[in-house]
């Protein structure tokens, strides 16, 4: 440590003034309100927030000018101010690094400030929900007085309550349509509370309102004389929610979002306070590796601090050199953060391609990227009567649990503990797209329960003994193309050059290791998994692995050579038109699939991806089955898999 922070330390530690800041910032950041709103597309979000800006005097006078003018020609409204235009004009506005896809609008009224997430856009809108919710205290609901409570209302409510929303505000919009009547927003409270009670008892506080003429959004309503008040706006400023607490009274977390390395006298680590205080002094343990150090300086962007707690962007200078890069989460060093690789989590899935179990995806969790299986899809949830199901696979939109398999130990909490190190998204690894967004339930201990065994003979030296460098290749392509030939053939050359193999054949292996699976997209995936699983042992056993499985998807196919170390994947793409194959049937099994007696057949009703970039491709119209294994030898002599 430096003498500088040496002294700093005590200072930091015994004196009033960091506690008083701290505890200063603690009551700012609980006199703020940070809220969602969640509508379907014409339950009037905009308009409501429009008005709630402008009735509490919230807009500037030019932007008020520009809106009335803009109203005229554009608005919905000729007569008056359409109050929708207001917000999508805001939007507009967004503003930048805290998400790309959540707009935040800030207002504040003499009694409080606010911060509107506004989660736009249709396709992406459970996304931005998700991410939302993710930062809020509160959710709007917005329903429409004519249509009541919909299936659109319970998912975004029950989306809300999985991200951790705990107070429910339910907006019966559009009251003025209905005659103001109280028997409607009656019936649609008493729905939504039936509902809400099923979400684990949120605050539910229910608002009969008109966001067009006004009624109870900023003052209470003459034309409801039944609704006793207050108006929904003076709710929000009454409301009392547990700002972060959770986040405030946690021990320290810090998940690092780069190494500050400006020069060579300096080391940082940077990245947003998830959790905790955090005083030069302190005992920190960085994860994964578990390396301890103690706190030397906190540096902000205003100077150095005493101290620094959630929410905050601070770069820390460690008494140690240790090792520290970008994902690692530090901690408090009495109170780490529990690592696993095996956990179970709530899903909501968000792309047009199905969630399936053995895919792999890309997992982030805080600032790290993992490789991540779902290895197991334990039920769906049906957000409209929140029944779970069983489910092989989950479609766009669809909520389930599952258990989640990663490619490395990281540092997370249970969601409700810590929204920061317990949520996540899944990316596709192939488009980068965000797919997925769930939550940490909890560790599954036969994680804890597994350690890898390390053994005294390994790879190498069962490589060494054969005189061989271990590897799989992995022949790719339609039923009939050829696959199952070539590889006999390959085998049989190998065996000739005294070389230890096996060749793994899709309808060999299905008659046992993979007895029970058929022939949907899941099942296949199910089946490449496996093959690929054991291709990997028998590579660690150090032979030369023939696979030859049709493994129509690229996904699957990548997932396994991510499985194998460099150079040890050789895809092969057996290419072979559909045309020649269905005239070859050898197993007569295109005429079936024609005639419809088997369904999913790859070529005629299932996919078939070829490989973008094979290590060899072999095509049969040009080349007889001997050529094929030739090119597939010198691929192998190049690489020194064959001396
Ligand atoms: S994979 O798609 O999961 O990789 P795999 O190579 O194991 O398939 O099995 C393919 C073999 O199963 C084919 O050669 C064919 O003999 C047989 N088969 C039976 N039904 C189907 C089907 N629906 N689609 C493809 N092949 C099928």
């Amino acid at each position: 440590m430096s003498d500088a922070a040496a002294q700093a330390m005590p200072q930091a530690r015994s004196e009033q003034p960091a506690r008083l800041v701290d505890q200063l910032r603690r009551q700012a950041t609980q006199t703020a309100l940070r809220f969602l709103t969640c509508g379907s597309v014409d339950d009037g979000k905009s308009t409501l927030i429009g008005r709630l800006l402008y009735d509490a005097k919230l807009v500037f006078e030019d932007q008020l000018a520009a809106l009335k003018a803009d109203s005229k020609t554009q608005g919905s409204q000729p007569d008056g101010i359409d109050f929708a235009l207001l917000v999508d004009g805001l939007a507009a506005e967004r503003e930048q690094g805290i998400t790309i896809d959540v707009a935040y609008r800030h207002f504040t009224t003499d009694r409080r400030k606010f911060m509107v997430a506004d989660a736009p856009g249709h396709e992406q809108y459970t996304r931005n929900m998700a991410t939302g919710a993710s930062n809020c205290e509160l959710a709007v609901i917005l329903v429409d007085a004519r249509k009541g409570v919909l299936t659109q209302t319970k998912r975004h409510s029950y989306i809300a309550s999985l991200f951790g929303i705990r107070h429910f505000v339910l907006a019966v919009n559009k009251m003025d349509l209905v005659g103001y009547e109280e028997a409607v927003f009656a019936d649609i409270e008493a729905a939504y509370r039936n509902f809400a009670e099923q979400l684990g008892a949120p605050s539910v506080t229910a608002f009969p309102i008109s966001a067009l003429k006004g009624d109870n959004v900023t003052a209470v309503s003459a034309a409801m004389p039944w609704h006793k008040g207050p108006s929904l706006l003076h709710y929000l400023e009454e409301v009392e929610v547990e700002v972060a607490e959770a986040a405030d009274d946690g021990p320290f977390r810090l998940p690092v979002q780069w190494v500050n390395r400006p020069n060579s006298d300096f080391r940082g680590f940077s990245g947003t306070i998830a959790s905790g205080t955090v005083y030069p002094g302190d005992r920190i343990v960085a994860l994964p590796s578990g390396r301890e150090s103690e706190v030397e300086l906190v540096h902000a962007f205003a100077g150095d601090l005493p101290s620094a707690g959630p929410g905050q962007a601070v770069t820390l200078t460690l008494a140690d050199e240790i090792d520290v890069s970008r994902g690692d989460v530090l901690c408090a060093a009495q109170q780490p953060a529990p690592m696993s690789d095996q956990l179970e989590a709530h899903l909501l899935w968000m792309s047009e391609d199905a969630l399936i179990p053995g895919r792999q995806y890309r997992l982030k969790c805080a600032t790290r990227t993992v490789n991540c299986v779902v290895t197991e899809l334990k039920h769906a949830i049906n957000a409209n009567t929140l029944e779970h199901r069983a489910a092989k696979k989950l479609e766009l939109n669809g909520i389930g649990v599952a258990n989640l398999a990663l490619s490395e130990r990281i540092a997370f909490e249970p969601f409700a503990q810590n929204p920061t190190l317990g949520g996540f998204i899944l990316i596709d690894r192939r488009s980068n797209a965000t797919v997925g967004v769930g939550t940490f339930d909890f560790s599954l201990r036969r994680a804890d329960n597994l350690v890898w065994q390390t053994l005294t003979v390994d790879k190498t030296h069962r490589a060494a003994l054969k005189h061989q460098r271990p590897c799989v290749v992995w022949l790719t392509g339609l039923s009939g193309s050829g696959k199952s030939t070539i590889a006999n053939l390959l085998e049989s050359r190998l065996h000739d050059l005294h070389r230890h193999t096996y060749t793994l054949d899709g309808d060999n292996i299905r008659h046992g290791l993979t007895r029970d699976l058929g022939f949907t997209e899941a099942d296949r995936v199910e089946n490449v998994r496996r093959i690929g699983e054991t291709a990997k042992l028998m590579v660690d056993a150090g032979l030369i692995v023939i696979v030859a499985f049709i493994s129509p998807y690229r996904s699957d196919r990548r997932m396994v050579r991510s499985l194998l170390e460099q150079g040890e994947f050789v895809e092969a793409f057996v290419k072979t038109p559909l045309a020649v194959c269905e005239t070859r049937d050898p197993k007569g099994l295109y005429k079936k699939a024609r005639a419809g007696e088997i369904p999913n057949f790859t070529g005629i009703d299932a996919e078939y991806q070829p490989p973008e970039q094979p290590e060899l491709t072999l095509d049969t119209l040009a080349m007889n089955a001997e050529q094929c294994v030739e090119k597939v030898l010198d691929y192998l002599r190049k690489k020194e898999v064959l001396a």
